[in-house]
C-alpha cells in the first residue's frame, strides 16, 4: 500500500513560564562526568535565555586531589565543557569553588561559610539547591554532612526559600535497597525536599504526551480499551556499553530502563488526568497507575518477559563486540542488555490491552518511541475491502532522535478510481520549530529552582516500580541463567522477543 506524507504547523502558542525565585545550585560530584557532560552545560543554557534568577550562583563541590584550587581554576575548567554562545566569561563568573571530602565535617563547614558570604553579597536568601552528582553510596553521607550545619533544614519563611536535594538514579538496587536507601533520605530530609531525577521526564516529547493527552478533546475518548488494540514502547540504542561497564555489569537492562524511565513512560500514557497539574496530585495518579499494574507471576514468567543480552554483530556496515568481549565486563556475565515485556493494568481503562515494552543495547537503531495502536474499524462499507485491510490507525510519538509525532491514517488517492492508501501526518520538532529540542536537564534545574516536584519521583512512585520488578530480577538471580537469550548486535533482539508479542498476533514495529 502506498504511504503519502504531509506536514503540519503550529500557529498560536500559549507559554507558562515562570522565573525562579532566586535560587543557588551546589553540585557535590562538581567536576565528575554528568557535570561536565549535563549540568554546566544546562545552567549555561538556562542562562543564555535569561531563565536563571538574576543573583544566581553555582558551588562546585570536589574532593578529586588534582582539583582546582581557586574559584578561578574551576571556571577556567569549566569554560572547556560549556560550549559556544559569546557569554561563557559573564556565566563562568557565578561558578565557585569548595574543596574538601565528602566524609570530612570540615567540608561542610567551609560550604556553609561559603553560602553565607555568597549570600550576603547578594543580599538575598535564595533556595539552596544541593545536586548530588554522585554516586549513589555517598547520598547519606553527604546528606548528614549538610544536616549537621544546619544546610537541609526546613526553612521558617515559607516554601520559597526551602532547601531541596537532587539525586540521580539508580535508586538502589532492588526493593529491599531502594526502601533503605528512602529511608536514610526520609530520616534527613521532608518528602518536599527530595527530588529524585529521572532525565526521560525532561525531554520534550515526553512532556508532550500530557499535553496530548490532557489538552486536547480528541484523544481522551479514545484512550482506552474501547478504541485501543494495544501499545508499544520501544526504547532501544545502537551503542554498547562504553565507558559505563562497571556500572552496567551490575545493573542490567531492567534495572537501567525499566525500573525508571520505560515505567514512567507508560504511567504517562496511561495515567488519569489529574484535576489540576499539581506535583501532589500528578504524582499521585502515576502512582496509582503503577500500582495497577499486574504483579509478574514468577512461576510463567518467561510468556511476560524476555532478556536478552547481545553477541558480536554489525552496526551501520561496522564490527561490534559481543557483550562479554566488552572491556570491563566479566566473561561468564548473565548480565541482561536488553528485555522485552508484556504488561498489563488491570483498570476500568485499560482491561485487556496489552502493553509491549522493550530496550535494549546495540540494537539495530537508536529509537525511543510509543505507539498506539487503534482497533481496526467494525466493518467495511467498501466493496471487496475487508476490515483487516484497511489501514489500523496508528498513533507514533517519537521520543528520540526525532523529537515529534505521527498519525496514520487511511484515506483515498486521488483520481477517478475508488483507491485508499495509508497517509501519515507527520511533524517532527526541527522542521516546526526550527531548533533543536533543549537538554531535558534545563528543564528539571530550572523546575527544582522552581520548587516544582511534578517530573521527578515520589517515594510511593518509587516503591512501586520496584514491587514490580522486585519478583523479576529474584527469579533471574535464581535461576540458572538458561532463559538469557543472545541476539547478534545491529539486530532488534533476540527472536523470543519476537515470539512474545506474536504469540497474541502483534509484531513489533521496526521503523
Ligand atoms: N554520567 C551520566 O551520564 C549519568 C547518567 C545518568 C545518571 N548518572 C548518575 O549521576 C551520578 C553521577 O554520575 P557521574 O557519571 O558524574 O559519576 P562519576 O563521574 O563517576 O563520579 C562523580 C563524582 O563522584 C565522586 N566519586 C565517584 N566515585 C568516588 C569514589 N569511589 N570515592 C570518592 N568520590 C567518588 C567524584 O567526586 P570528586 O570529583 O569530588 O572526587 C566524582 O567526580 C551517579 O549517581 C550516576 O549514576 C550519571
Amino acid at each position: 500500500m502506498e504511504l503519502f506524507t504531509t506536514r503540519v504547523s503550529m500557529q498560536e502558542h500559549l507559554c507558562i513560564e515562570q522565573k525562579p525565585d532566586p535560587a543557588s545550585v551546589v553540585i557535590f560530584g562538581g567536576w565528575g562526568d554528568l557535570t561536565k557532560k549535563k549540568l554546566l552545560p544546562s545552567l549555561f543554557n538556562l542562562y543564555k535565555k535569561k531563565l536563571l534568577p538574576e543573583k544566581f550562583y553555582a558551588i562546585g563541590v570536589l574532593s578529586y586531589l588534582d582539583s582546582p584550587a581557586t574559584d578561578e581554576d574551576y571556571r577556567y575548567r569549566a569554560f572547556e565543557v560549556l560550549g559556544e554562545g559569546g557569554d561563557e566569561e559573564a556565566f563562568s563568573e557565578k561558578l565557585h569553588y569548595v574543596p574538601g571530602r565528602y566524609d570530612d565535617p570540615a567540608t561542610y563547614k567551609a560550604l556553609a561559610d561559603k553560602l553565607s558570604a555568597l549570600d550576603k553579597a547578594n543580599g538575598e536568601k535564595p533556595r539552596h539547591i544541593f545536586y548530588l552528582a554522585v554516586p549513589p553510596a555517598f547520598f547519606p553521607k553527604i546528606i548528614k554532612g549538610l544536616s549537621a550545619v544546619g544546610l537541609t533544614a526546613k526553612c521558617p519563611e515559607g516554601k520559597t526559600h526551602c532547601p531541596i536535594v537532587v539525586v540521580e538514579k539508580p535508586f538502589g538496587q532492588d526493593l529491599a535497597s531502594a526502601k533503605a536507601l528512602a529511608s536514610e533520605l526520609r530520616g534527613l530530609l521532608d518528602e518536599d525536599q527530595i527530588y529524585r531525577i529521572d532525565h526521560y521526564l525532561g525531554k520534550e516529547t515526553v512532556q508532550n504526551i500530557l499535553m496530548l493527552r490532557f489538552a486536547n478533546a480528541i484523544f481522551e475518548p479514545l484512550w482506552n480499551n474501547k478504541y485501543i488494540e494495544h501499545i508499544q514502547i520501544t526504547v532501544s540504542e545502537d551503542i554498547g556499553v562504553g565507558s559505563r561497564a562497571g556500572y552496567y555489569d551490575k545493573a542490567g537492562c531492567l534495572r537501567d530502563m525499566f525500573q525508571n524511565h520505560m515505567l514512567q513512560i507508560l504511567s504517562l500514557i496511561t495515567m488519569e488526568p489529574p484535576a489540576v497539574f499539581e506535583a501532589e496530585r500528578y504524582r499521585q495518579e502515576k502512582f496509582q497507575l503503577l500500582k495497577a499494574i499486574r504483579p509478574f507471576d514468577a512461576r510463567g514468567i518467561e510468556k511476560w518477559i524476555v532478556r536478552g543480552q547481545y553477541e558480536a554483530g554489525e552496526i551501520s556496515g561496522a564490527d561490534v563486540a559481543g557483550y562479554l568481549e566488552e572491556e570491563g565486563i566479566d566473561t561468564r556475565s548473565n548480565t541482561e542488555t536488553f528485555v522485552a515485556m508484556k504488561v498489563m493494568v488491570d483498570n476500568w481503562r485499560w482491561a485487556g490491552v496489552p502493553f509491549y515494552l522493550r530496550s535494549g543495547k546495540r540494537m539495530k537503531e537508536r529509537v525511543s518511541e510509543v505507539a498506539v495502536y487503534f482497533k481496526r474499524v467494525p466493518h467495511s462499507i467498501f466493496p471487496m475491502v475487508p476490515p483487516e485491510m484497511l489501514t489500523q490507525n496508528l498513533l507514533v510519538l517519537n521520543i528520540q532522535p526525532l523529537e515529534g509525532i505521527s498519525l496514520t491514517l487511511e484515506a483515498k488517492r486521488p483520481g477517478p478510481k475508488a483507491c485508499l492508501g495509508a497517509l501519515t501526518l507527520d511533524f517532527d520538532y526541527r522542521t516546526i520549530f526550527g531548533v533543536t529540542p533543549p537538554e531535558p536537564y534545563e528543564r528539571l534545574l530550572l523546575d527544582a529552582m522552581l520548587g516544582d516536584q511534578s517530573l521527578f519521583i515520589s517515594t510511593d512512585g518509587l516503591e512501586a516500580a520496584w514491587m514490580l520488578l522486585d519478583p523479576v530480577l529474584k527469579n533471574w538471580v535464581d535461576g540458572d541463567g538458561a532463559d538469557l537469550h543472545r541476539y547478534e548486535a545491529g539486530s532488534w533482539g533476540p527472536d523470543a522477543a519476537n515470539e512474545l508479542i506474536k504469540r497474541d498476533g502483534f509484531f513489533w514495529r521496526t521503523s
